[in-house]
This record gives C-alpha cells, sequence and structure tokens, in this order.
C-alpha cells in the first residue's frame, strides 16, 4: 500500500531539476518588494515591528491555529478574535464591533491556498481607517487569483514556504505598500542564514527517516509504538513562536532554489482534483470549495464532515496522513461566541496534495474506501429486521 504522507519529503531529485527556475523568480513576476524569513510568524513579527505601538491592538479571524497571535503579543499588542462565516469569510458586524481607534492592524486569511472570500467587505471598513490590512497567505505561496499572487493585497502579507516546499523553515514577507516598506526594520532572523548549519543535517537525517518509514511498514509500526509510548507533546504556542524567530537556513535556501514552480502547482492541482472525484458522491462529507479556479495552488484538499474521527481513522488505515485543522488559541475554544470557528476546527479535514503525492495512489484510496463501504453496507444488519428474529 502506497503511503500518502503529510508533507513531501527531501529527495536528490527536490536539488538536481535541471528544467526548475527556482521560486524567487515566480514571486518577482508579481512582485518586487520581499523579503525571506526562518518563518511566517517571524515575518508577521518584522513586518509590523515598524508601524504599531504597543498597547494597540490587532484583529485576526478566530479560524485560526493557535500559535500565530504570539507575533503580535511580543509586539505588545492585544489580539482580538473576530467570528467568522461558515464560508470561511469574516463575520463583518462583528469585525466592525472589535474595530476602534486603537486598532492597528487587520488580518485576513487565504484559507488553504483559496482567497479570502468577501475580502472586499473588510476593505470597505478598513477604508476610512488609520490601519494596517495584513494578508495572511501562510498556506499557498504559489496561489495566484486573477493575476494577484495571494499575500499581496493589503499592505503587507506573509507567506509560509515550508507549507509547500520539503524544507525545515522559510517564509516570506511581502511589504506591498511603500510607507511600510519604508518603515521596515529587518531584525536579526530576517534573510537567509550564511552557513549550513546541523539543523540543516538534521532536516536531511530526518527526512530519509521519513522515506524508509514509509516505504518500510515494519519499522513504521515499530516507531509509531515507541512514539505513542512516549506521548511526545508539542511544545506550547510560546515556545513554537520562540523557535520559529530564525532567518532561513541555507538548506531551505538551496531547496528553494532548485524548485519548479510550474510542476509543483500542477502536480498539487491534480491531486487536489482526484480526491474532488473521490468525495463527490460521498454522503457526509462537503468540500469547501466548489471549484478550482485557474492559478490557485492548493495547501491541501480540505473537507468538511460530521464524523471527522472516522474520516481521519479509515484514511489512516488506507495509508494517508490526513487531520484536523486547526487547534485554535484557548480563548477561542472556550468562548461559545466563536461557536462557528469551533464547529470549524472539529469538522474540518485535510488531506495531502503535495507533489510527491501520486494521484494514481489517490484512486487506490478511493477504490478501497468505496470497498470498505460496500462490505460495510452488505455485513450491516437489516433496521427492518427485528433482533430476535434474525437468530
Ligand atoms: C493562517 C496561518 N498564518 C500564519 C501561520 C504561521 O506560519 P509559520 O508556521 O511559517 O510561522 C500559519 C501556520 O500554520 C497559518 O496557518
Amino acid at each position: 500500500m502506497a503511503m500518502i504522507s503529510e508533507h513531501p519529503s527531501l529527495s536528490a531529485r527536490t536539488l538536481l531539476d535541471r528544467r526548475a527556475t527556482g521560486i524567487e523568480p515566480f514571486l518577482e513576476r508579481y512582485t518586487a518588494n520581499f523579503a525571506f524569513y526562518g518563518s511566517g510568524k517571524a515575518a508577521l513579527y518584522d513586518g509590523l515591528a515598524g508601524l504599531v505601538t504597543p498597547g494597540e491592538n490587532v484583529l485576526v479571524p478566530a479560524y485560526l491555529p493557535d500559535a500565530v497571535v504570539e507575533p503580535f503579543r511580543d509586539l505588545g499588542l492585544e489580539p482580538r478574535y473576530y467570528r467568522v462565516r461558515e464560508t470561511l469569510a469574516p463575520d463583518r458586524a462583528d469585525l466592525a464591533e472589535r474595530l476602534d481607534d486603537e486598532t492597528a492592524a487587520v488580518v485576513t486569511v487565504d484559507y488553504f491556498g483559496f482567497p479570502q472570500p468577501e475580502l472586499e467587505a473588510v476593505a470597505s471598513l478598513l477604508a476610512d481607517r488609520d490601519c494596517y490590512h495584513v494578508d495572511d497567505n501562510a498556506h499557498a505561496p504559489l496561489s495566484v487569483d486573477d493575476g494577484t499572487l495571494l499575500g499581496t493585497r493589503g499592505h503587507l502579507g506573509v507567506t509560509s514556504l515550508r507549507k509547500l516546499l520539503p524544507i525545515p523553515d522559510g517564509a516570506v514577507l511581502y511589504c506591498n505598500d511603500d510607507s511600510v516598506a519604508a518603515r521596515l526594520e529587518p531584525l536579526s532572523f530576517a534573510g537567509v542564514r550564511d552557513r549550513f548549519g546541523v539543523d540543516d543535517c538534521r532536516y536531511v537525517l530526518e527526512s530519509l527517516a521519513g522515506d524508509l518509514l514509509g516505504t518500510n511498514a515494519t519499522v513504521r509500526r515499530a516507531v509509531e509504538r515507541l512514539v505513542a509510548e512516549r506521548a511526545v507533546s508539542v511544545p506550547d504556542p510560546k515556545a513554537r513562536y520562540e523557535a520559529a524567530k530564525t532567518p532561513m537556513s541555507r538548506l531551505s535556501a538551496a531547496v528553494v532554489a532548485a524548485a519548479d514552480p510550474t510542476a509543483i502547482r500542477r502536480a498539487r492541482r491534480t491531486n487536489y482534483l482526484a480526491w474532488r472525484r473521490c468525495f463527490d458522491s460521498r454522503s457526509g462529507v462537503e468540500a469547501y470549495h466548489e471549484t478550482l479556479p485557474e492559478g490557485i495552488c492548493p495547501q491541501v484538499f480540505p473537507l468538511r464532515t460530521g464524523s471527522p474521527q472516522r474520516l481521519v481513522a479509515a484514511l489512516e488505515r488506507c495509508g494517508v496522513a490526513a487531520h484536523t485543522w486547526p487547534r485554535l488559541a484557548a480563548t477561542v475554544r472556550d468562548d461559545p461566541a466563536y461557536a462557528v470557528a469551533r464547529r470549524l476546527a472539529r469538522e474540518t479535514v485535510v488531506l495531502p496534495v503535495h507533489q510527491g503525492v501520486d494521484p494514481i495512489a489517490i484512486e487506490a484510496v478511493d477504490d478501497r474506501l468505496r470497498r470498505r463501504a460496500t462490505t460495510a453496507s452488505r455485513s450491516a444488519p437489516r433496521r427492518s429486521v427485528p433482533r430476535e428474529r434474525r437468530r
């Protein structure tokens, strides 16, 4: 059974593709003003550092991973979560209510590589205000909507390269406005490290080990058992942010320079459409997007289902690394005002579409899921027959 891993893995081919142009010339086709960082969070910190004053607030959607607000806290800003709608559009009335004279910035998110729905509503709300708009396109560095690179709307934007490529770190800050660019104060974690380091070697080794795990089921099961026994915990959001305050590594820069944007986007779109066909006629699941517009380079195939755990487990049995997204901030998890974001986080399952996935493997998963569904429906007890008569 072919494994469909969560992320693409690093191989010699990644670095030796002669047709590849690299990511930088691709970005340059759309914007001149950008800089590399180790993480999207570090880029958000630097992008806003010269523009805001401690004590101000920043508005972010409630449907957001917990660590994303850490750079704002680090800048002395109060993060305020605004409600979102089922469509992932901002709840305009809630956003308007939370905005005040101390609001330094409003963040919108291009979820899963698709443009933020109803962005115009936010733009019109901010039109007469002295407030920055941040276009968070962490999910999909190569997504272009109607000729505009996602992340380059608003005053500043970010994208996270490690969500696209097999790299240990990497992100881009876009300064979409001349006055923002002029006030940028790049800190020690801007740019690219000047040499290869121990972390680069560790990443290469982990990547090779990951490949081995993918191809050898016995080793994989042994490691999974060990990991489960040791119950590895994810560091808290602040610790993850502190660890992410770095420049981009040399290894990441080398992979970024050797990547082929056209081939990557084509592969991700093909895999996205293969998952779409797989789930099109299945009941109880709903794709987020009806179409895949030209230029979009999806991060994942996101869907919603009332039984996420069952779906994740069924996919896991087929070798697919799917999971719910995201882990919300505690403030959002504990507050009934964010019912929609909480429901979205519970019901959203994301499936890998990366360039390392073979669409034939997706078709094989489709077949297996269908066969299982048929077997399950054949062996299920027929409800109309009373229990005692079935013996
Ligand atoms: C919407 C969003 N914004 C920002 C980030 C931060 O990006 P990075 O992990 O590169 O710091 C993430 C990371 O998951 C994200 O999902």
